[in-house]
């Protein structure tokens, strides 16, 4: 046990308890967390708050605002027993012990930092207006990801805006979920993290909430650290995650041209158990509201700090992204003839990953713009993300009547790729796996391509040049077949999954 530990073990007795809880942020963040706690801890009351009312409304609809498998039963346990979503924010920080703060903190697009730094001010924001209508003794929660010391300026808001009747402690407690998988990964954490500060008001504020994570997370894996490790952990852990794919991509580029496969090198390479096997999957390049953000930040906390080597390090991981995407983006180019002006292009996944409809930071967002601005023309589907958030993604930056000449939203994946010379996928969606490609072939341009840029398709291969398709994947050179136009009395069998739906 660490001093820290010790100290805090001791205070044990003397302990705050936690009856209320607010959460600011009715996000991907705070909806999820607060479900989950409010689901598991039945004597506290939850609410979250947001300022954004057609968010607020949907939380109290059938039609939750975001997509997570498993999310809608959670919610539908404990809304308007425990759990409650509000916009009266002010009635909410006033009745709360804890206040998560869950607000985004998006990579600045102006001033210092710019393109780097986490723009603070809607955390800013929310510390004002803690500060400004509070009474008594408070936790404030940083749960949104920041930057490293930024628990020091909340505090600084609170000590130079409070009434002396005022006590507030701040703490950290990073979120380790990923989309797709919030609600196992909350049931189920890998590990929880507090950090607070080490005097006995710190330390009892971490007792509190450690107490609200014990009504379902094991002691074991219930972390407590000193402010600024809780932090900088967060940044970290999201740091390496993105290294790993980074470095994964980087040596898909090196199986392209060699003969090797990705797949089977991660596969050889992940069995090490130094190594371990998750996190090696190569792709389109990762996507998402926090790798990009947070290596970023990373950088410009080293640079600030004068540790230019360090950036330096971190800021290869986001080129090798880039780069990933633009390779792609030109391999599809090159194959079509080293021309897609004009070529129609089913873009199949526009999410970052599958089981989300989120498409912050996709990778498909990337390729999208570098096919657009060579001309092609796309045809966009994707299971779950809405056409308006398609459009504004691609909108966005761009001018809207380019979206509008070269960009279709397609309801149907047979549809995007009806007279497509190529079918690009971007996105994992395991119905990808199981479209009818014999019907799809048939509709396209001949020479048919599929670019896999997720590895999705390998057990299909086979069956898929058999066809006729000429496929082209991350991280492999496909050997093709000799000729790529199917014999006329050519009929799929019918125990190949590529045909599955080819008799209905
Ligand atoms: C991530 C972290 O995993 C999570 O702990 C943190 O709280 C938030 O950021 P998230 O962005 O939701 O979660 O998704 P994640 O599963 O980490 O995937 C991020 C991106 O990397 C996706 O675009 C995904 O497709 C890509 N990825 C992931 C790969 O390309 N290869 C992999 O092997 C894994
Ligand atoms: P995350 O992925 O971090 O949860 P989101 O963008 O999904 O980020 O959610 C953040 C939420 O925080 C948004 O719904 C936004 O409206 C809300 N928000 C931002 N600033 C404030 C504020 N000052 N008060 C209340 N809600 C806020």
């Amino acid at each position: 046990m660490t001093s820290f530990e010790y100290g805090y073990h001791s205070l044990r007795s003397r302990m705050v308890e936690v009856k209320r809880i607010c959460c600011i942020g009715a996000g991907y963040v705070g909806g999820p967390t607060c479900s989950v706690i409010a689901q598991m801890c039945p004597e506290v009351m939850v609410t979250v708050v947001d300022v954004n009312e057609d968010r607020i409304r949907a939380w109290n609809s059938e039609n939750l605002p975001i997509f997570e498998p498993g999310l809608q039963e959670v919610v539908e346990s404990c809304r308007g027993i425990n759990l409650f979503f509000s916009t009266d924010i002010d009635k909410a920080i006033q009745d709360a012990d804890l206040i998560f703060i869950s607000v985004n903190t998006p990579t600045k697009t102006f001033g210092i930092g710019k393109g780097r730094a986490a723009d603070l001010k809607y955390i800013e924001a929310c510390a004002r207006r803690i500060a400004d209508v509070s009474s008594g003794h408070k936790i404030v929660v940083e749960k949104s990801t920041v930057p490293v010391r930024a628990a020091e300026s909340i505090r600084r808001i609170f000590n130079a805006n409070t009434k002396s009747s005022l006590n507030f402690q701040v703490l950290s407690n990073p979120e380790f979920l990923a989309e797709g998988t919030a609600i196992s990964d909350l049931m189920n954490p890998d590990r929880v993290l507090i950090g607070g500060d080490e005097t006995p008001e710190g330390q009892r504020a971490i007792e509190a909430l450690h107490r609200i994570y014990e009504h379902w997370v094991p002691k074991s894996k219930i972390i407590t650290t000193n402010t600024w490790s809780s932090e900088l952990s967060k940044l970290a852990a999201n740091a390496f995650l993105a290294q790993r794919i980074s470095s994964i991509n980087s040596i898909s580029a090196l199986c392209e041209v060699t003969g090797a496969d990705v797949e089977e090198v991660a596969h050889a390479i992940g069995t090490d158990q130094r190594i371990g096997s998750r996190f090696l999957k190569a792709s389109v390049g990762f996507g998402g509201s926090c790798f990009q953000k947070d290596v970023l930040n990373l950088v410009y906390l080293c640079e600030a700090l004068n540790l230019c080597e360090v950036a330096r390090y971190w800021q290869q991981v986001i080129e090798i992204n880039d780069y990933q995407r633009k390779r792609f983006s030109s391999r599809i180019i090159g194959c079509l003839f080293n021309t897609v002006t004009d070529k129609k292009i089913a873009l199949l996944g526009f999410a970052f990953k599958k089981d989300t409809g989120d498409t912050r930071e996709s990778s498909s967002i990337y390729i999208s713009r570098y096919l657009m601005d060579e001309g092609a023309r796309l045809h966009i589907y994707d299971p779950k993300v809405k056409k308006e958030q398609i459009v504004q993604d691609l909108s966005y930056g761009d001018d809207p009547s380019r979206v509008s000449r070269l960009v279709t939203i397609s309801a149907d994946p047979h549809d995007a790729c009806e007279d497509a010379h190529a079918i690009v996928i971007c996105t994992e969606w395991d119905m990808f796996k199981e479209l009818d490609y014999k019907r799809i072939y048939d509709a396209m341009l001949k020479p048919a391509f599929i670019f896999d840029g997720r590895r999705i398709l390998d057990s299909l291969h086979e069956q898929l040049q058999y066809i006729g398709f000429q496929v082209e994947t991350i991280g492999k050179r496909v050997k093709q077949r000799v000729s790529l136009t199917p014999k006329k009395d050519t009929t799929t069998p019918d125990h190949h999954p590529a045909s599955k739906r080819t008799k209905q």
